[in-house]
């Protein structure tokens, strides 16, 4: 029946086969074909249950098991020969499954269609980066609390407007990503739990005049339960734009931490050593070493978004059910998934890896007039002075100290009491990097004992 001129899946309609531009165009085998595993886990839910059902016979739904289980190997094996002709990871396979059984492979495509299969296939890919999602997170988020517990109490400078602003602790910082890093994994979580439910079965739109039993596949597959409408079973990918917008917010997340390591790791900071595991050379200045994984990471983001809106855009306006464009959601989301869980790897690797400099950090802790906010509130609590007269006070402080070139605390009491007749000698411990991050105790604070109690929750929460 096939003819070798005529189109070799559809050869029953079609008299010509495809122009090379229609097959260059419409073929995703390219890319496609990273989804065989699930498309070969999908095959053989569906014909263990059409076995179960009755609507195949047992006997040709092992030929299908074993046939299908020889061209997983094939193709794990990279033996497997696959065919732009036969347009995608569906047809190959199924072509393949042909060759080695014969005849019970034509029975495989039995209330099915590609519309669902490509939908379970794609979920079931998306479900896996979810995971994979996932357990980076949490190996990172543990690289940083293993940073935030050990500087619980080293000082540094806190910034706002990337001007020095007040004291922080480096674990306050660290933990101001895991906060994020918590969200994005909340995030990866809630996406999966409301993807989970299988399109198989939900065949070309309509579902199927079979006695299928879409429960039975649903759990073969680790689904919770089947899509309830076969239109959007088979038109959704919502899945795969929340797995997109959750992998561009953390990406985001992940840039403005690279951002602040290549900041932290210039000679003009020199807060952080990077390990040379995730620097590199110049190959003309001798001297450079390069936070080239930070830089890297700092740029996914580009991509990652990028994909988040190509795939927006594509859905935009889509009429139900299925629709070829919705092809064009793989690349996106394997471009992003790859780039995704190589930077969440690559930060845990150099957040692991790196040194905090304490004496740069406590060094530059104090510079800035950092705890100019401290001695305002100082004479608030102290000398009942109200707040806004306290910060005029101060601002004539840092003014005289900017003019001599010196800190606050280089300044005489006499210099002080110039300004403002009440204050003692006192000033001068609070004044203190160490004094003022002690002082913050207000919950979500800096003080290292508030940095503690936050490091203790979260190892508590994610059992590290
Ligand atoms: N390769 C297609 C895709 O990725 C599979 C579904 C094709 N369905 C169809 N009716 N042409 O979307």
């Amino acid at each position: 029946m096939t003819d070798q001129s005529s189109n070799q899946m559809w050869g029953g309609r079609f008299a010509a086969g495809p122009d090379a531009i229609m097959e260059a165009i419409n073929a995703s085998i390219g890319y496609d074909q990273r989804m065989a595993a699930q498309d070969i886990a999908g095959s053989r839910a569906h014909a263990a249950m059409l076995a179960a059902t009755g609507v195949i016979t047992d006997n040709d739904a092992e030929a299908i098991r074993e046939g299908l289980l020889t061209v997983l190997s094939e193709i794990d094996s990279g033996t497997f020969q696959f065919s732009t002709a036969l347009e995608d990871i569906h047809m190959n396979v199924e072509a393949r499954l042909k060759e080695i059984i014969g005849e019970p492979a034509g029975r495989l495509h039995t209330g099915r269609s590609r519309n669902d299969q490509v939908a379970t296939d794609f979920k079931l890919w998306v479900r896996d980066q979810l995971d994979a999602a996932e357990a980076g997170l949490l190996a990172l988020i543990k690289a940083l609390l293993a940073q935030a517990e050990a500087g619980a109490d080293w000082v540094m400078p806190g910034f706002t407007h990337l001007q020095v602003a007040q004291p922080v602790t480096w674990g306050h910082h660290m933990m101001a990503y895991v906060e994020m890093f918590g969200r994005d994994l909340s995030r990866v979580r809630d996406a999966r739990a409301r993807m989970n439910e299988s399109p198989l079965g939900a065949a070309a739109l309509a579902g199927t005049s079979f006695p299928i039993d879409r429960d039975m596949t649903a759990s073969a597959l680790g689904f919770d339960r089947p899509a309830a409408n076969s239109l959007d079973a088979v038109s959704d990918r919502d899945f795969a734009l929340e797995f997109l917008s959750a992998a561009s917010i953390c990406a985001v997340h992940l840039s403005r931490f690279a951002e602040e390591l290549v900041i932290w790791s210039t000679a003009q900071f020199r807060f952080v050593t990077l390990s040379d595991r995730f620097s590199t050379g110049s190959s003309i200045m001798p001297q450079k070493k390069n936070p080239d994984a930070a830089e890297l990471i700092r740029a996914k983001v580009g991509r990652i978004f990028g994909a988040n809106t190509a795939l927006m855009m594509v859905m935009k306006g889509l009429p139900l059910a299925y629709s070829k464009d919705m092809q064009e959601d793989k690349e996106q989301v394997f471009d992003a998934a790859d780039n995704w869980m190589l930077a969440l790897a690559a930060m845990e690797g150099m957040v692991k890896d790196m040194t905090a400099n304490r004496d740069s950090l406590a060094a530059a802790a104090g510079s800035g007039f950092s705890t100019a906010t401290d001695l305002a509130d100082w004479m608030v609590r102290v000398l009942k002075v109200p707040f806004r007269d306290a910060h005029h006070v101060t601002g004539t402080l840092v003014a005289m100290a900017e003019s001599r070139g010196c800190d606050l605390p280089d300044l005489s009491l006499e210099d002080m009491q110039g300004v403002h007749a009440g204050i003692t000698a006192d000033i001068f411990t609070v004044l203190g990097v160490e004094n003022s991050v002690n002082s913050r105790m207000s919950y979500g604070g800096t003080a290292p004992a508030q940095v503690r109690q936050q490091v203790a929750r979260w190892t508590d929460i994610i059992g590290a």
